[in-house]
């Protein structure tokens, strides 16, 4: 596929694997995807496997990613990761805002905004997650939704940072549900986010930033959904979890 922008493709683990388990993933998929070079590939395992699985990657072309950060640095913050805990794993990138954490853990954009500052202060790259919920899109205000996540989690950034930021671009209604974005839907999507970044930084550095689709991605969309232009590269969830799944997603996509 030929691509303005290196395709990327992260498996979002979320709450899954025991270490045990996650070294088998790990080990299937550096087997299955030994000669990928044309994508960038990341496992985003839980942090419980992070050290295990961080061993397992040094010598091969798979990348390691977090699920979370905090927007502190080390200290009295119990239950948090900093970001000097994630770079001992060798880890590169951090998924922020996840859908599941601006719900369950109430996150707001604001606080997403402080944690990629944190994530960048530690040289790491975060993957920013936005996307509406089907209520959302049925009633007219996907643009909304989206230019007052878009705008406020990436808020503060400098340019150069934010060609370093993944864009992941998950409708809530499409994730782990079957039910896919269109092509049509995703690449509306998809150009509507690089025209914020248009606005908020400019032309060139929207041309840079990689926007991922996240949302019931399997083998057999995969491929229809990253051809589209603005689309470069996809956010896994369930079918990150199985190496012939995954493998199967990142060899459609080339
Ligand atoms: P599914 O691929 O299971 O729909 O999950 C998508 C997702 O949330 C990835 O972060």
């Amino acid at each position: 596929m030929n691509k303005e922008r290196k395709l990327i493709v992260a498996g979002n683990w979320k709450m899954n694997k025991t270490v045990a388990e996650a070294l088998d993933l790990v080990r299937g998929l550096k087997i299955e995807l030994a000669n990928i070079k044309e994508v960038d590939v990341v496992v985003c395992p839980p942090y419980t496997a992070l050290s295990e699985v961080s061993k397992e990657v040094l010598d091969s072309n798979l990348k390691l990613g977090a699920q979370n950060m905090s927007e502190n640095g080390v200290g009295a913050y119990t239950g948090e990761i900093a970001a000097t805990m994630l770079k001992e794993f060798s880890v590169r990138y951090v998924i922020l805002g996840h859908s599941e954490r601006r719900q369950y853990q109430k996150e707001s954009s604001e606080l997403i905004s402080k944690k990629a500052l944190a994530v960048h202060a530690a040289s790491l790259k975060p993957i920013v997650c936005v996307g509406e919920t089907l209520a959302e899109r049925e009633s007219g205000r996907m643009q909304e939704v989206l230019q007052s996540q878009v705008q406020g989690s990436l808020a503060g950034l400098t340019k150069e940072q934010m060609c370093e930021t993944i864009v992941a671009y998950e409708p809530v209604w499409a994730i782990g549900t079957g039910k896919t974005a269109s092509t049509a839907q995703a690449q509306e999507a998809h150009a509507f986010i690089r025209g914020l970044l248009v606005g908020m930084f400019d032309d060139s550095v929207a041309r840079r930033v990689r926007i991922q689709y996240g949302g019931s991605v399997k083998a057999a969309n995969a491929r229809e959904l990253l051809g589209q232009p603005d689309v470069d590269g996809a956010l896994v969830g369930g079918a990150a979890l199985e190496v012939r799944s995954f493998a199967d997603i990142i060899k459609n996509s080339i």
